[in-house]
């Protein structure tokens, strides 16, 4: 909780903001609270599209990619360790003034203390509501300093190309997989995933000579850029955009989706539902949704209500895949 620490650490003279310039903040997620900030100086650099929408509608600039250079930045610490050292990596790269770093101590804010000690001059830290806020004040030796945390894309499992932070960056996730030879021959020429990551099922999917059509919809740049990189397949279309609304140009015969059931760090299975309500809207009257979810998900009542005829058609290591068909409500409108 970034508004817990901030106006304690600029009123104590912990992160002293330059008088002029950008001041980037990495990753603050829609929750954060910035109006300790000068709005027009702050540069959100976002990657999740419903959080560039909400930040955008707040009246903020939200960028993917990094300017030269900025007087100042605040990196929110995100759940995955090797994301949190590019962005100080970059940040030191690009940024003539002071970084800070704040996050709550689950999400790992005193490891990356540790380590940036080791390897550069830092602030000391300020402690509040479960977590710190430290600075990593300008040297010419800083950008230097984190030279090896660069991380960009990366070798991912399988021949696949992933990125830090990405979804099943390392391997590939079990689910997914389960879903993936679950699938009939007979799936559909047009198709949709939703939640594609970094293109996994997708690229299964285009292993059907039938399909013609694919569309990948994922929020997140990152692991959608790296989608592009793994399936250069004509047949595949890639969406930045939110599948919770996402429209198509046509309706689909199908929708698979790995639906994801978190929200940060908390779990929020009404994320899921959201998505699998949307499927019923892409869908032909007689299409199908694959889905593969934790048992425990509660999916089947969402599915009930939105689709005609509902089953569970594996079930395997903790995972289920359920095939919902003929969706109650009418195709959206083309977009
Ligand atoms: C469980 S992962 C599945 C990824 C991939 N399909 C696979 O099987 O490896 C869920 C994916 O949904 C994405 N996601 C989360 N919220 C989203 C949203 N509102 N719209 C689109 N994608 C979203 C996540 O970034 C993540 O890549």
């Amino acid at each position: 909780m970034l508004a817990a620490r901030l106006p304690s650490a600029l009123e104590c003279g912990l992160f002293v903001l330059p008088e002029t310039g950008d001041i980037l903040v990495f990753g603050p997620g829609a929750e954060a609270d910035l109006s300790d900030l000068p709005k027009d100086r702050v540069l959100i650099i976002e990657d999740f599209y419903p959080d560039c929408k909400t930040w955008k509608n707040r009246g903020y600039r939200v960028e993917q990619d990094l300017p030269d250079t900025a007087a100042a930045a605040i990196i929110c610490m995100p759940r995955a360790k090797n994301l949190a050292r590019k962005w100080v990596a970059e940040a030191s790269a690009h940024v003539s003034g002071p970084i800070a770093i704040d996050g709550a101590k689950t999400a790992g804010i005193d490891s990356i203390f540790k380590a940036c000690k080791k390897l550069t001059l830092v602030s000391e830290a300020f402690s509040r509501a479960h977590g710190k806020l430290f600075t990593l004040p300008f040297s010419p030796e800083r950008a230097g300093a984190f030279a090896d945390w660069h991380a960009d894309l990366a070798a991912g499992p399988d021949g696949f190309i992933t990125a830090p932070g990405v979804f099943s960056e390392a391997k590939i996730d079990k689910g997914s997989a389960i879903l993936a030879s679950a699938l009939p021959e007979k799936i559909g020429r047009r198709v949709a995933d939703l939640g594609a990551g970094w293109g996994y099922l997708s690229a299964q999917i285009l292993k059907n000579e039938a399909v013609q059509t694919l569309h990948l919809v994922e929020a997140g740049k990152t692991a959608l850029d790296c989608a592009r990189r793994n399936i250069t397949d004509p047949r595949a279309q890639f969406h930045w955009y939110d599948a919770r609304k996402v429209t198509l140009p046509e309706p689909v015969d199908a929708v698979i989706t790995n639906p994801p059931f978190h929200t940060g760090r908390a779990a929020d299975p009404a994320l899921g539902q959201a998505f699998l309500i949307n499927a019923a809207k892409l869908l032909t009257p007689k299409g199908t949704l694959w889905l593969v979810a934790n048992q425990g998900l509660p999916y089947e009542a969402t599915l009930q209500e939105y689709f005609r005829v509902v089953d569970q058609v594996v079930l395997e290591s903790g995972f289920k895949v359920l095939k919902a068909t003929a969706p109650k409500s009418q195709p959206r409108a083309a977009r």
